[in-house]
């Protein structure tokens, strides 16, 4: 794999890892998750048979991609936040109508750019337009394309539970500034038992610690940081409360980290805080879009409610 590292992303990497480090608690954003190796592995967790939520979305997919290619309408330009590996935007391109394009924006680029490229040998006259951007910066979309339909934002895997809800407001903002007539059609993980969600996060072969354990590998690569594998454990729990799975790095000693020549300390016990998975209600999600200004249309779930999505009108 091509690890080579642009550097403007690992100085921003660089920057928020001290951050990350000086503060208590000690907290890092998910998207560093997502190098080479993090893609991967998160397609792997994405056929865990623990790991309900792919399975479920693209249940919902397959039953409903008609009526939701009904709501796109001729020649949408079809944006995805959050791509990955371009799985699910199949379903929907299967039956398009006639789409203008198709943007898949993602932070993890190599992964991205060769997702695309094979997409593109499959809808071999679709314009793909593949974009490497972070999300949680301004937002700079490509122009929209003269004659085109609707503009439609589709943004599933839930990874709209990775923000905060005051991000996730900011998130919906921007949708209704930057995209307005069109519609954001979003994927999210409806609350459940706390044992079935225990167990999407805490896997039976491990890869969703060695998802986690992989933040601190490539810390050492990409920052020259000495996290000690071996000290550090995946620990992932519903926290009820916040309607949130909490996925952490935790310390199994006290022990030192070295960044830049700066010493950090890590108590025994002591946790890097790596994601927020926030579990919702149809209601909720509902509430949070109309605050946001966009309106509610229509609403596709499975028979036993894991996963819903939502099609969001931006006026
Ligand atoms: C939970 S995965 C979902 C992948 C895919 N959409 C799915 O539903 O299976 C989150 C995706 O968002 C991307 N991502 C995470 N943070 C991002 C950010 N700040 N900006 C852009 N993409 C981001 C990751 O690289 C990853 O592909």
């Amino acid at each position: 794999m091509d690890m080579i590292v642009p550097e403007t992303e690992r100085l921003q990497f660089m920057q928020d890892m001290q951050t990350a480090l000086s503060q208590t608690p000690k907290r890092i954003s998910p998207k560093y998750f997502y190098d080479q190796v993090g893609s991967v592995l998160f397609d792997r967790i994405c056929e865990l048979p623990e790991y309900y939520p792919t399975q479920t979305e693209l249940s919902i997919l397959k039953s409903h991609a008609g009526e939701m290619a009904e709501c796109m309408g001729e020649n949408a330009d079809i944006i995805e936040f959050g791509a990955g590996s371009l799985q699910k935007i199949r379903y929907l391109l299967n039956v398009a109508r006639n789409p203008a394009r198709y943007v898949p924006m993602d932070i993890s680029g190599p992964h991205l750019k060769a997702a695309s490229a094979e997409l593109q040998t499959e809808f071999v006259t679709l314009k793909i337009l593949p974009v490497v951007a972070d999300y949680t910066n301004p937002w700079h979309l490509p122009s929209s394309i003269p004659g085109a339909g609707k503009r439609i934002a589709f943004f599933p895997g839930s990874t709209l539970g990775n923000f905060s809800p005051e991000q996730a407001h900011a998130f919906f903002q921007n949708c209704v500034q930057h995209l307005s007539g069109g519609a954001l059609l979003l994927g999210v993980d409806l609350i459940k038992s706390p044992a079935v969600l225990h167990a999407a996060y805490n896997d039976s072969q491990g890869v969703t610690a060695a998802f986690n354990l992989n933040l601190l590998t490539r810390a050492n690569r990409d920052l020259g940081c000495d996290f000690d594998l071996t000290q550090f454990a995946h620990s992932a729990f519903y926290n009820a409360p916040f309607k949130r799975i909490e996925m952490h790095l935790l310390s199994l000693k006290s022990q030192i980290v070295h960044l830049n020549g700066v010493a950090y300390a890590f108590e025994q016990g002591e946790t890097l805080h790596t994601e927020y998975s926030h579990k919702f209600t149809i209601a909720g999600v509902e509430q949070a879009a109309h605050l946001a200004g966009l309106q509610v249309g229509s609403f596709w779930t499975d028979p036993q409610q894991y996963f819903g999505l939502f099609w969001l009108q931006i006026p």
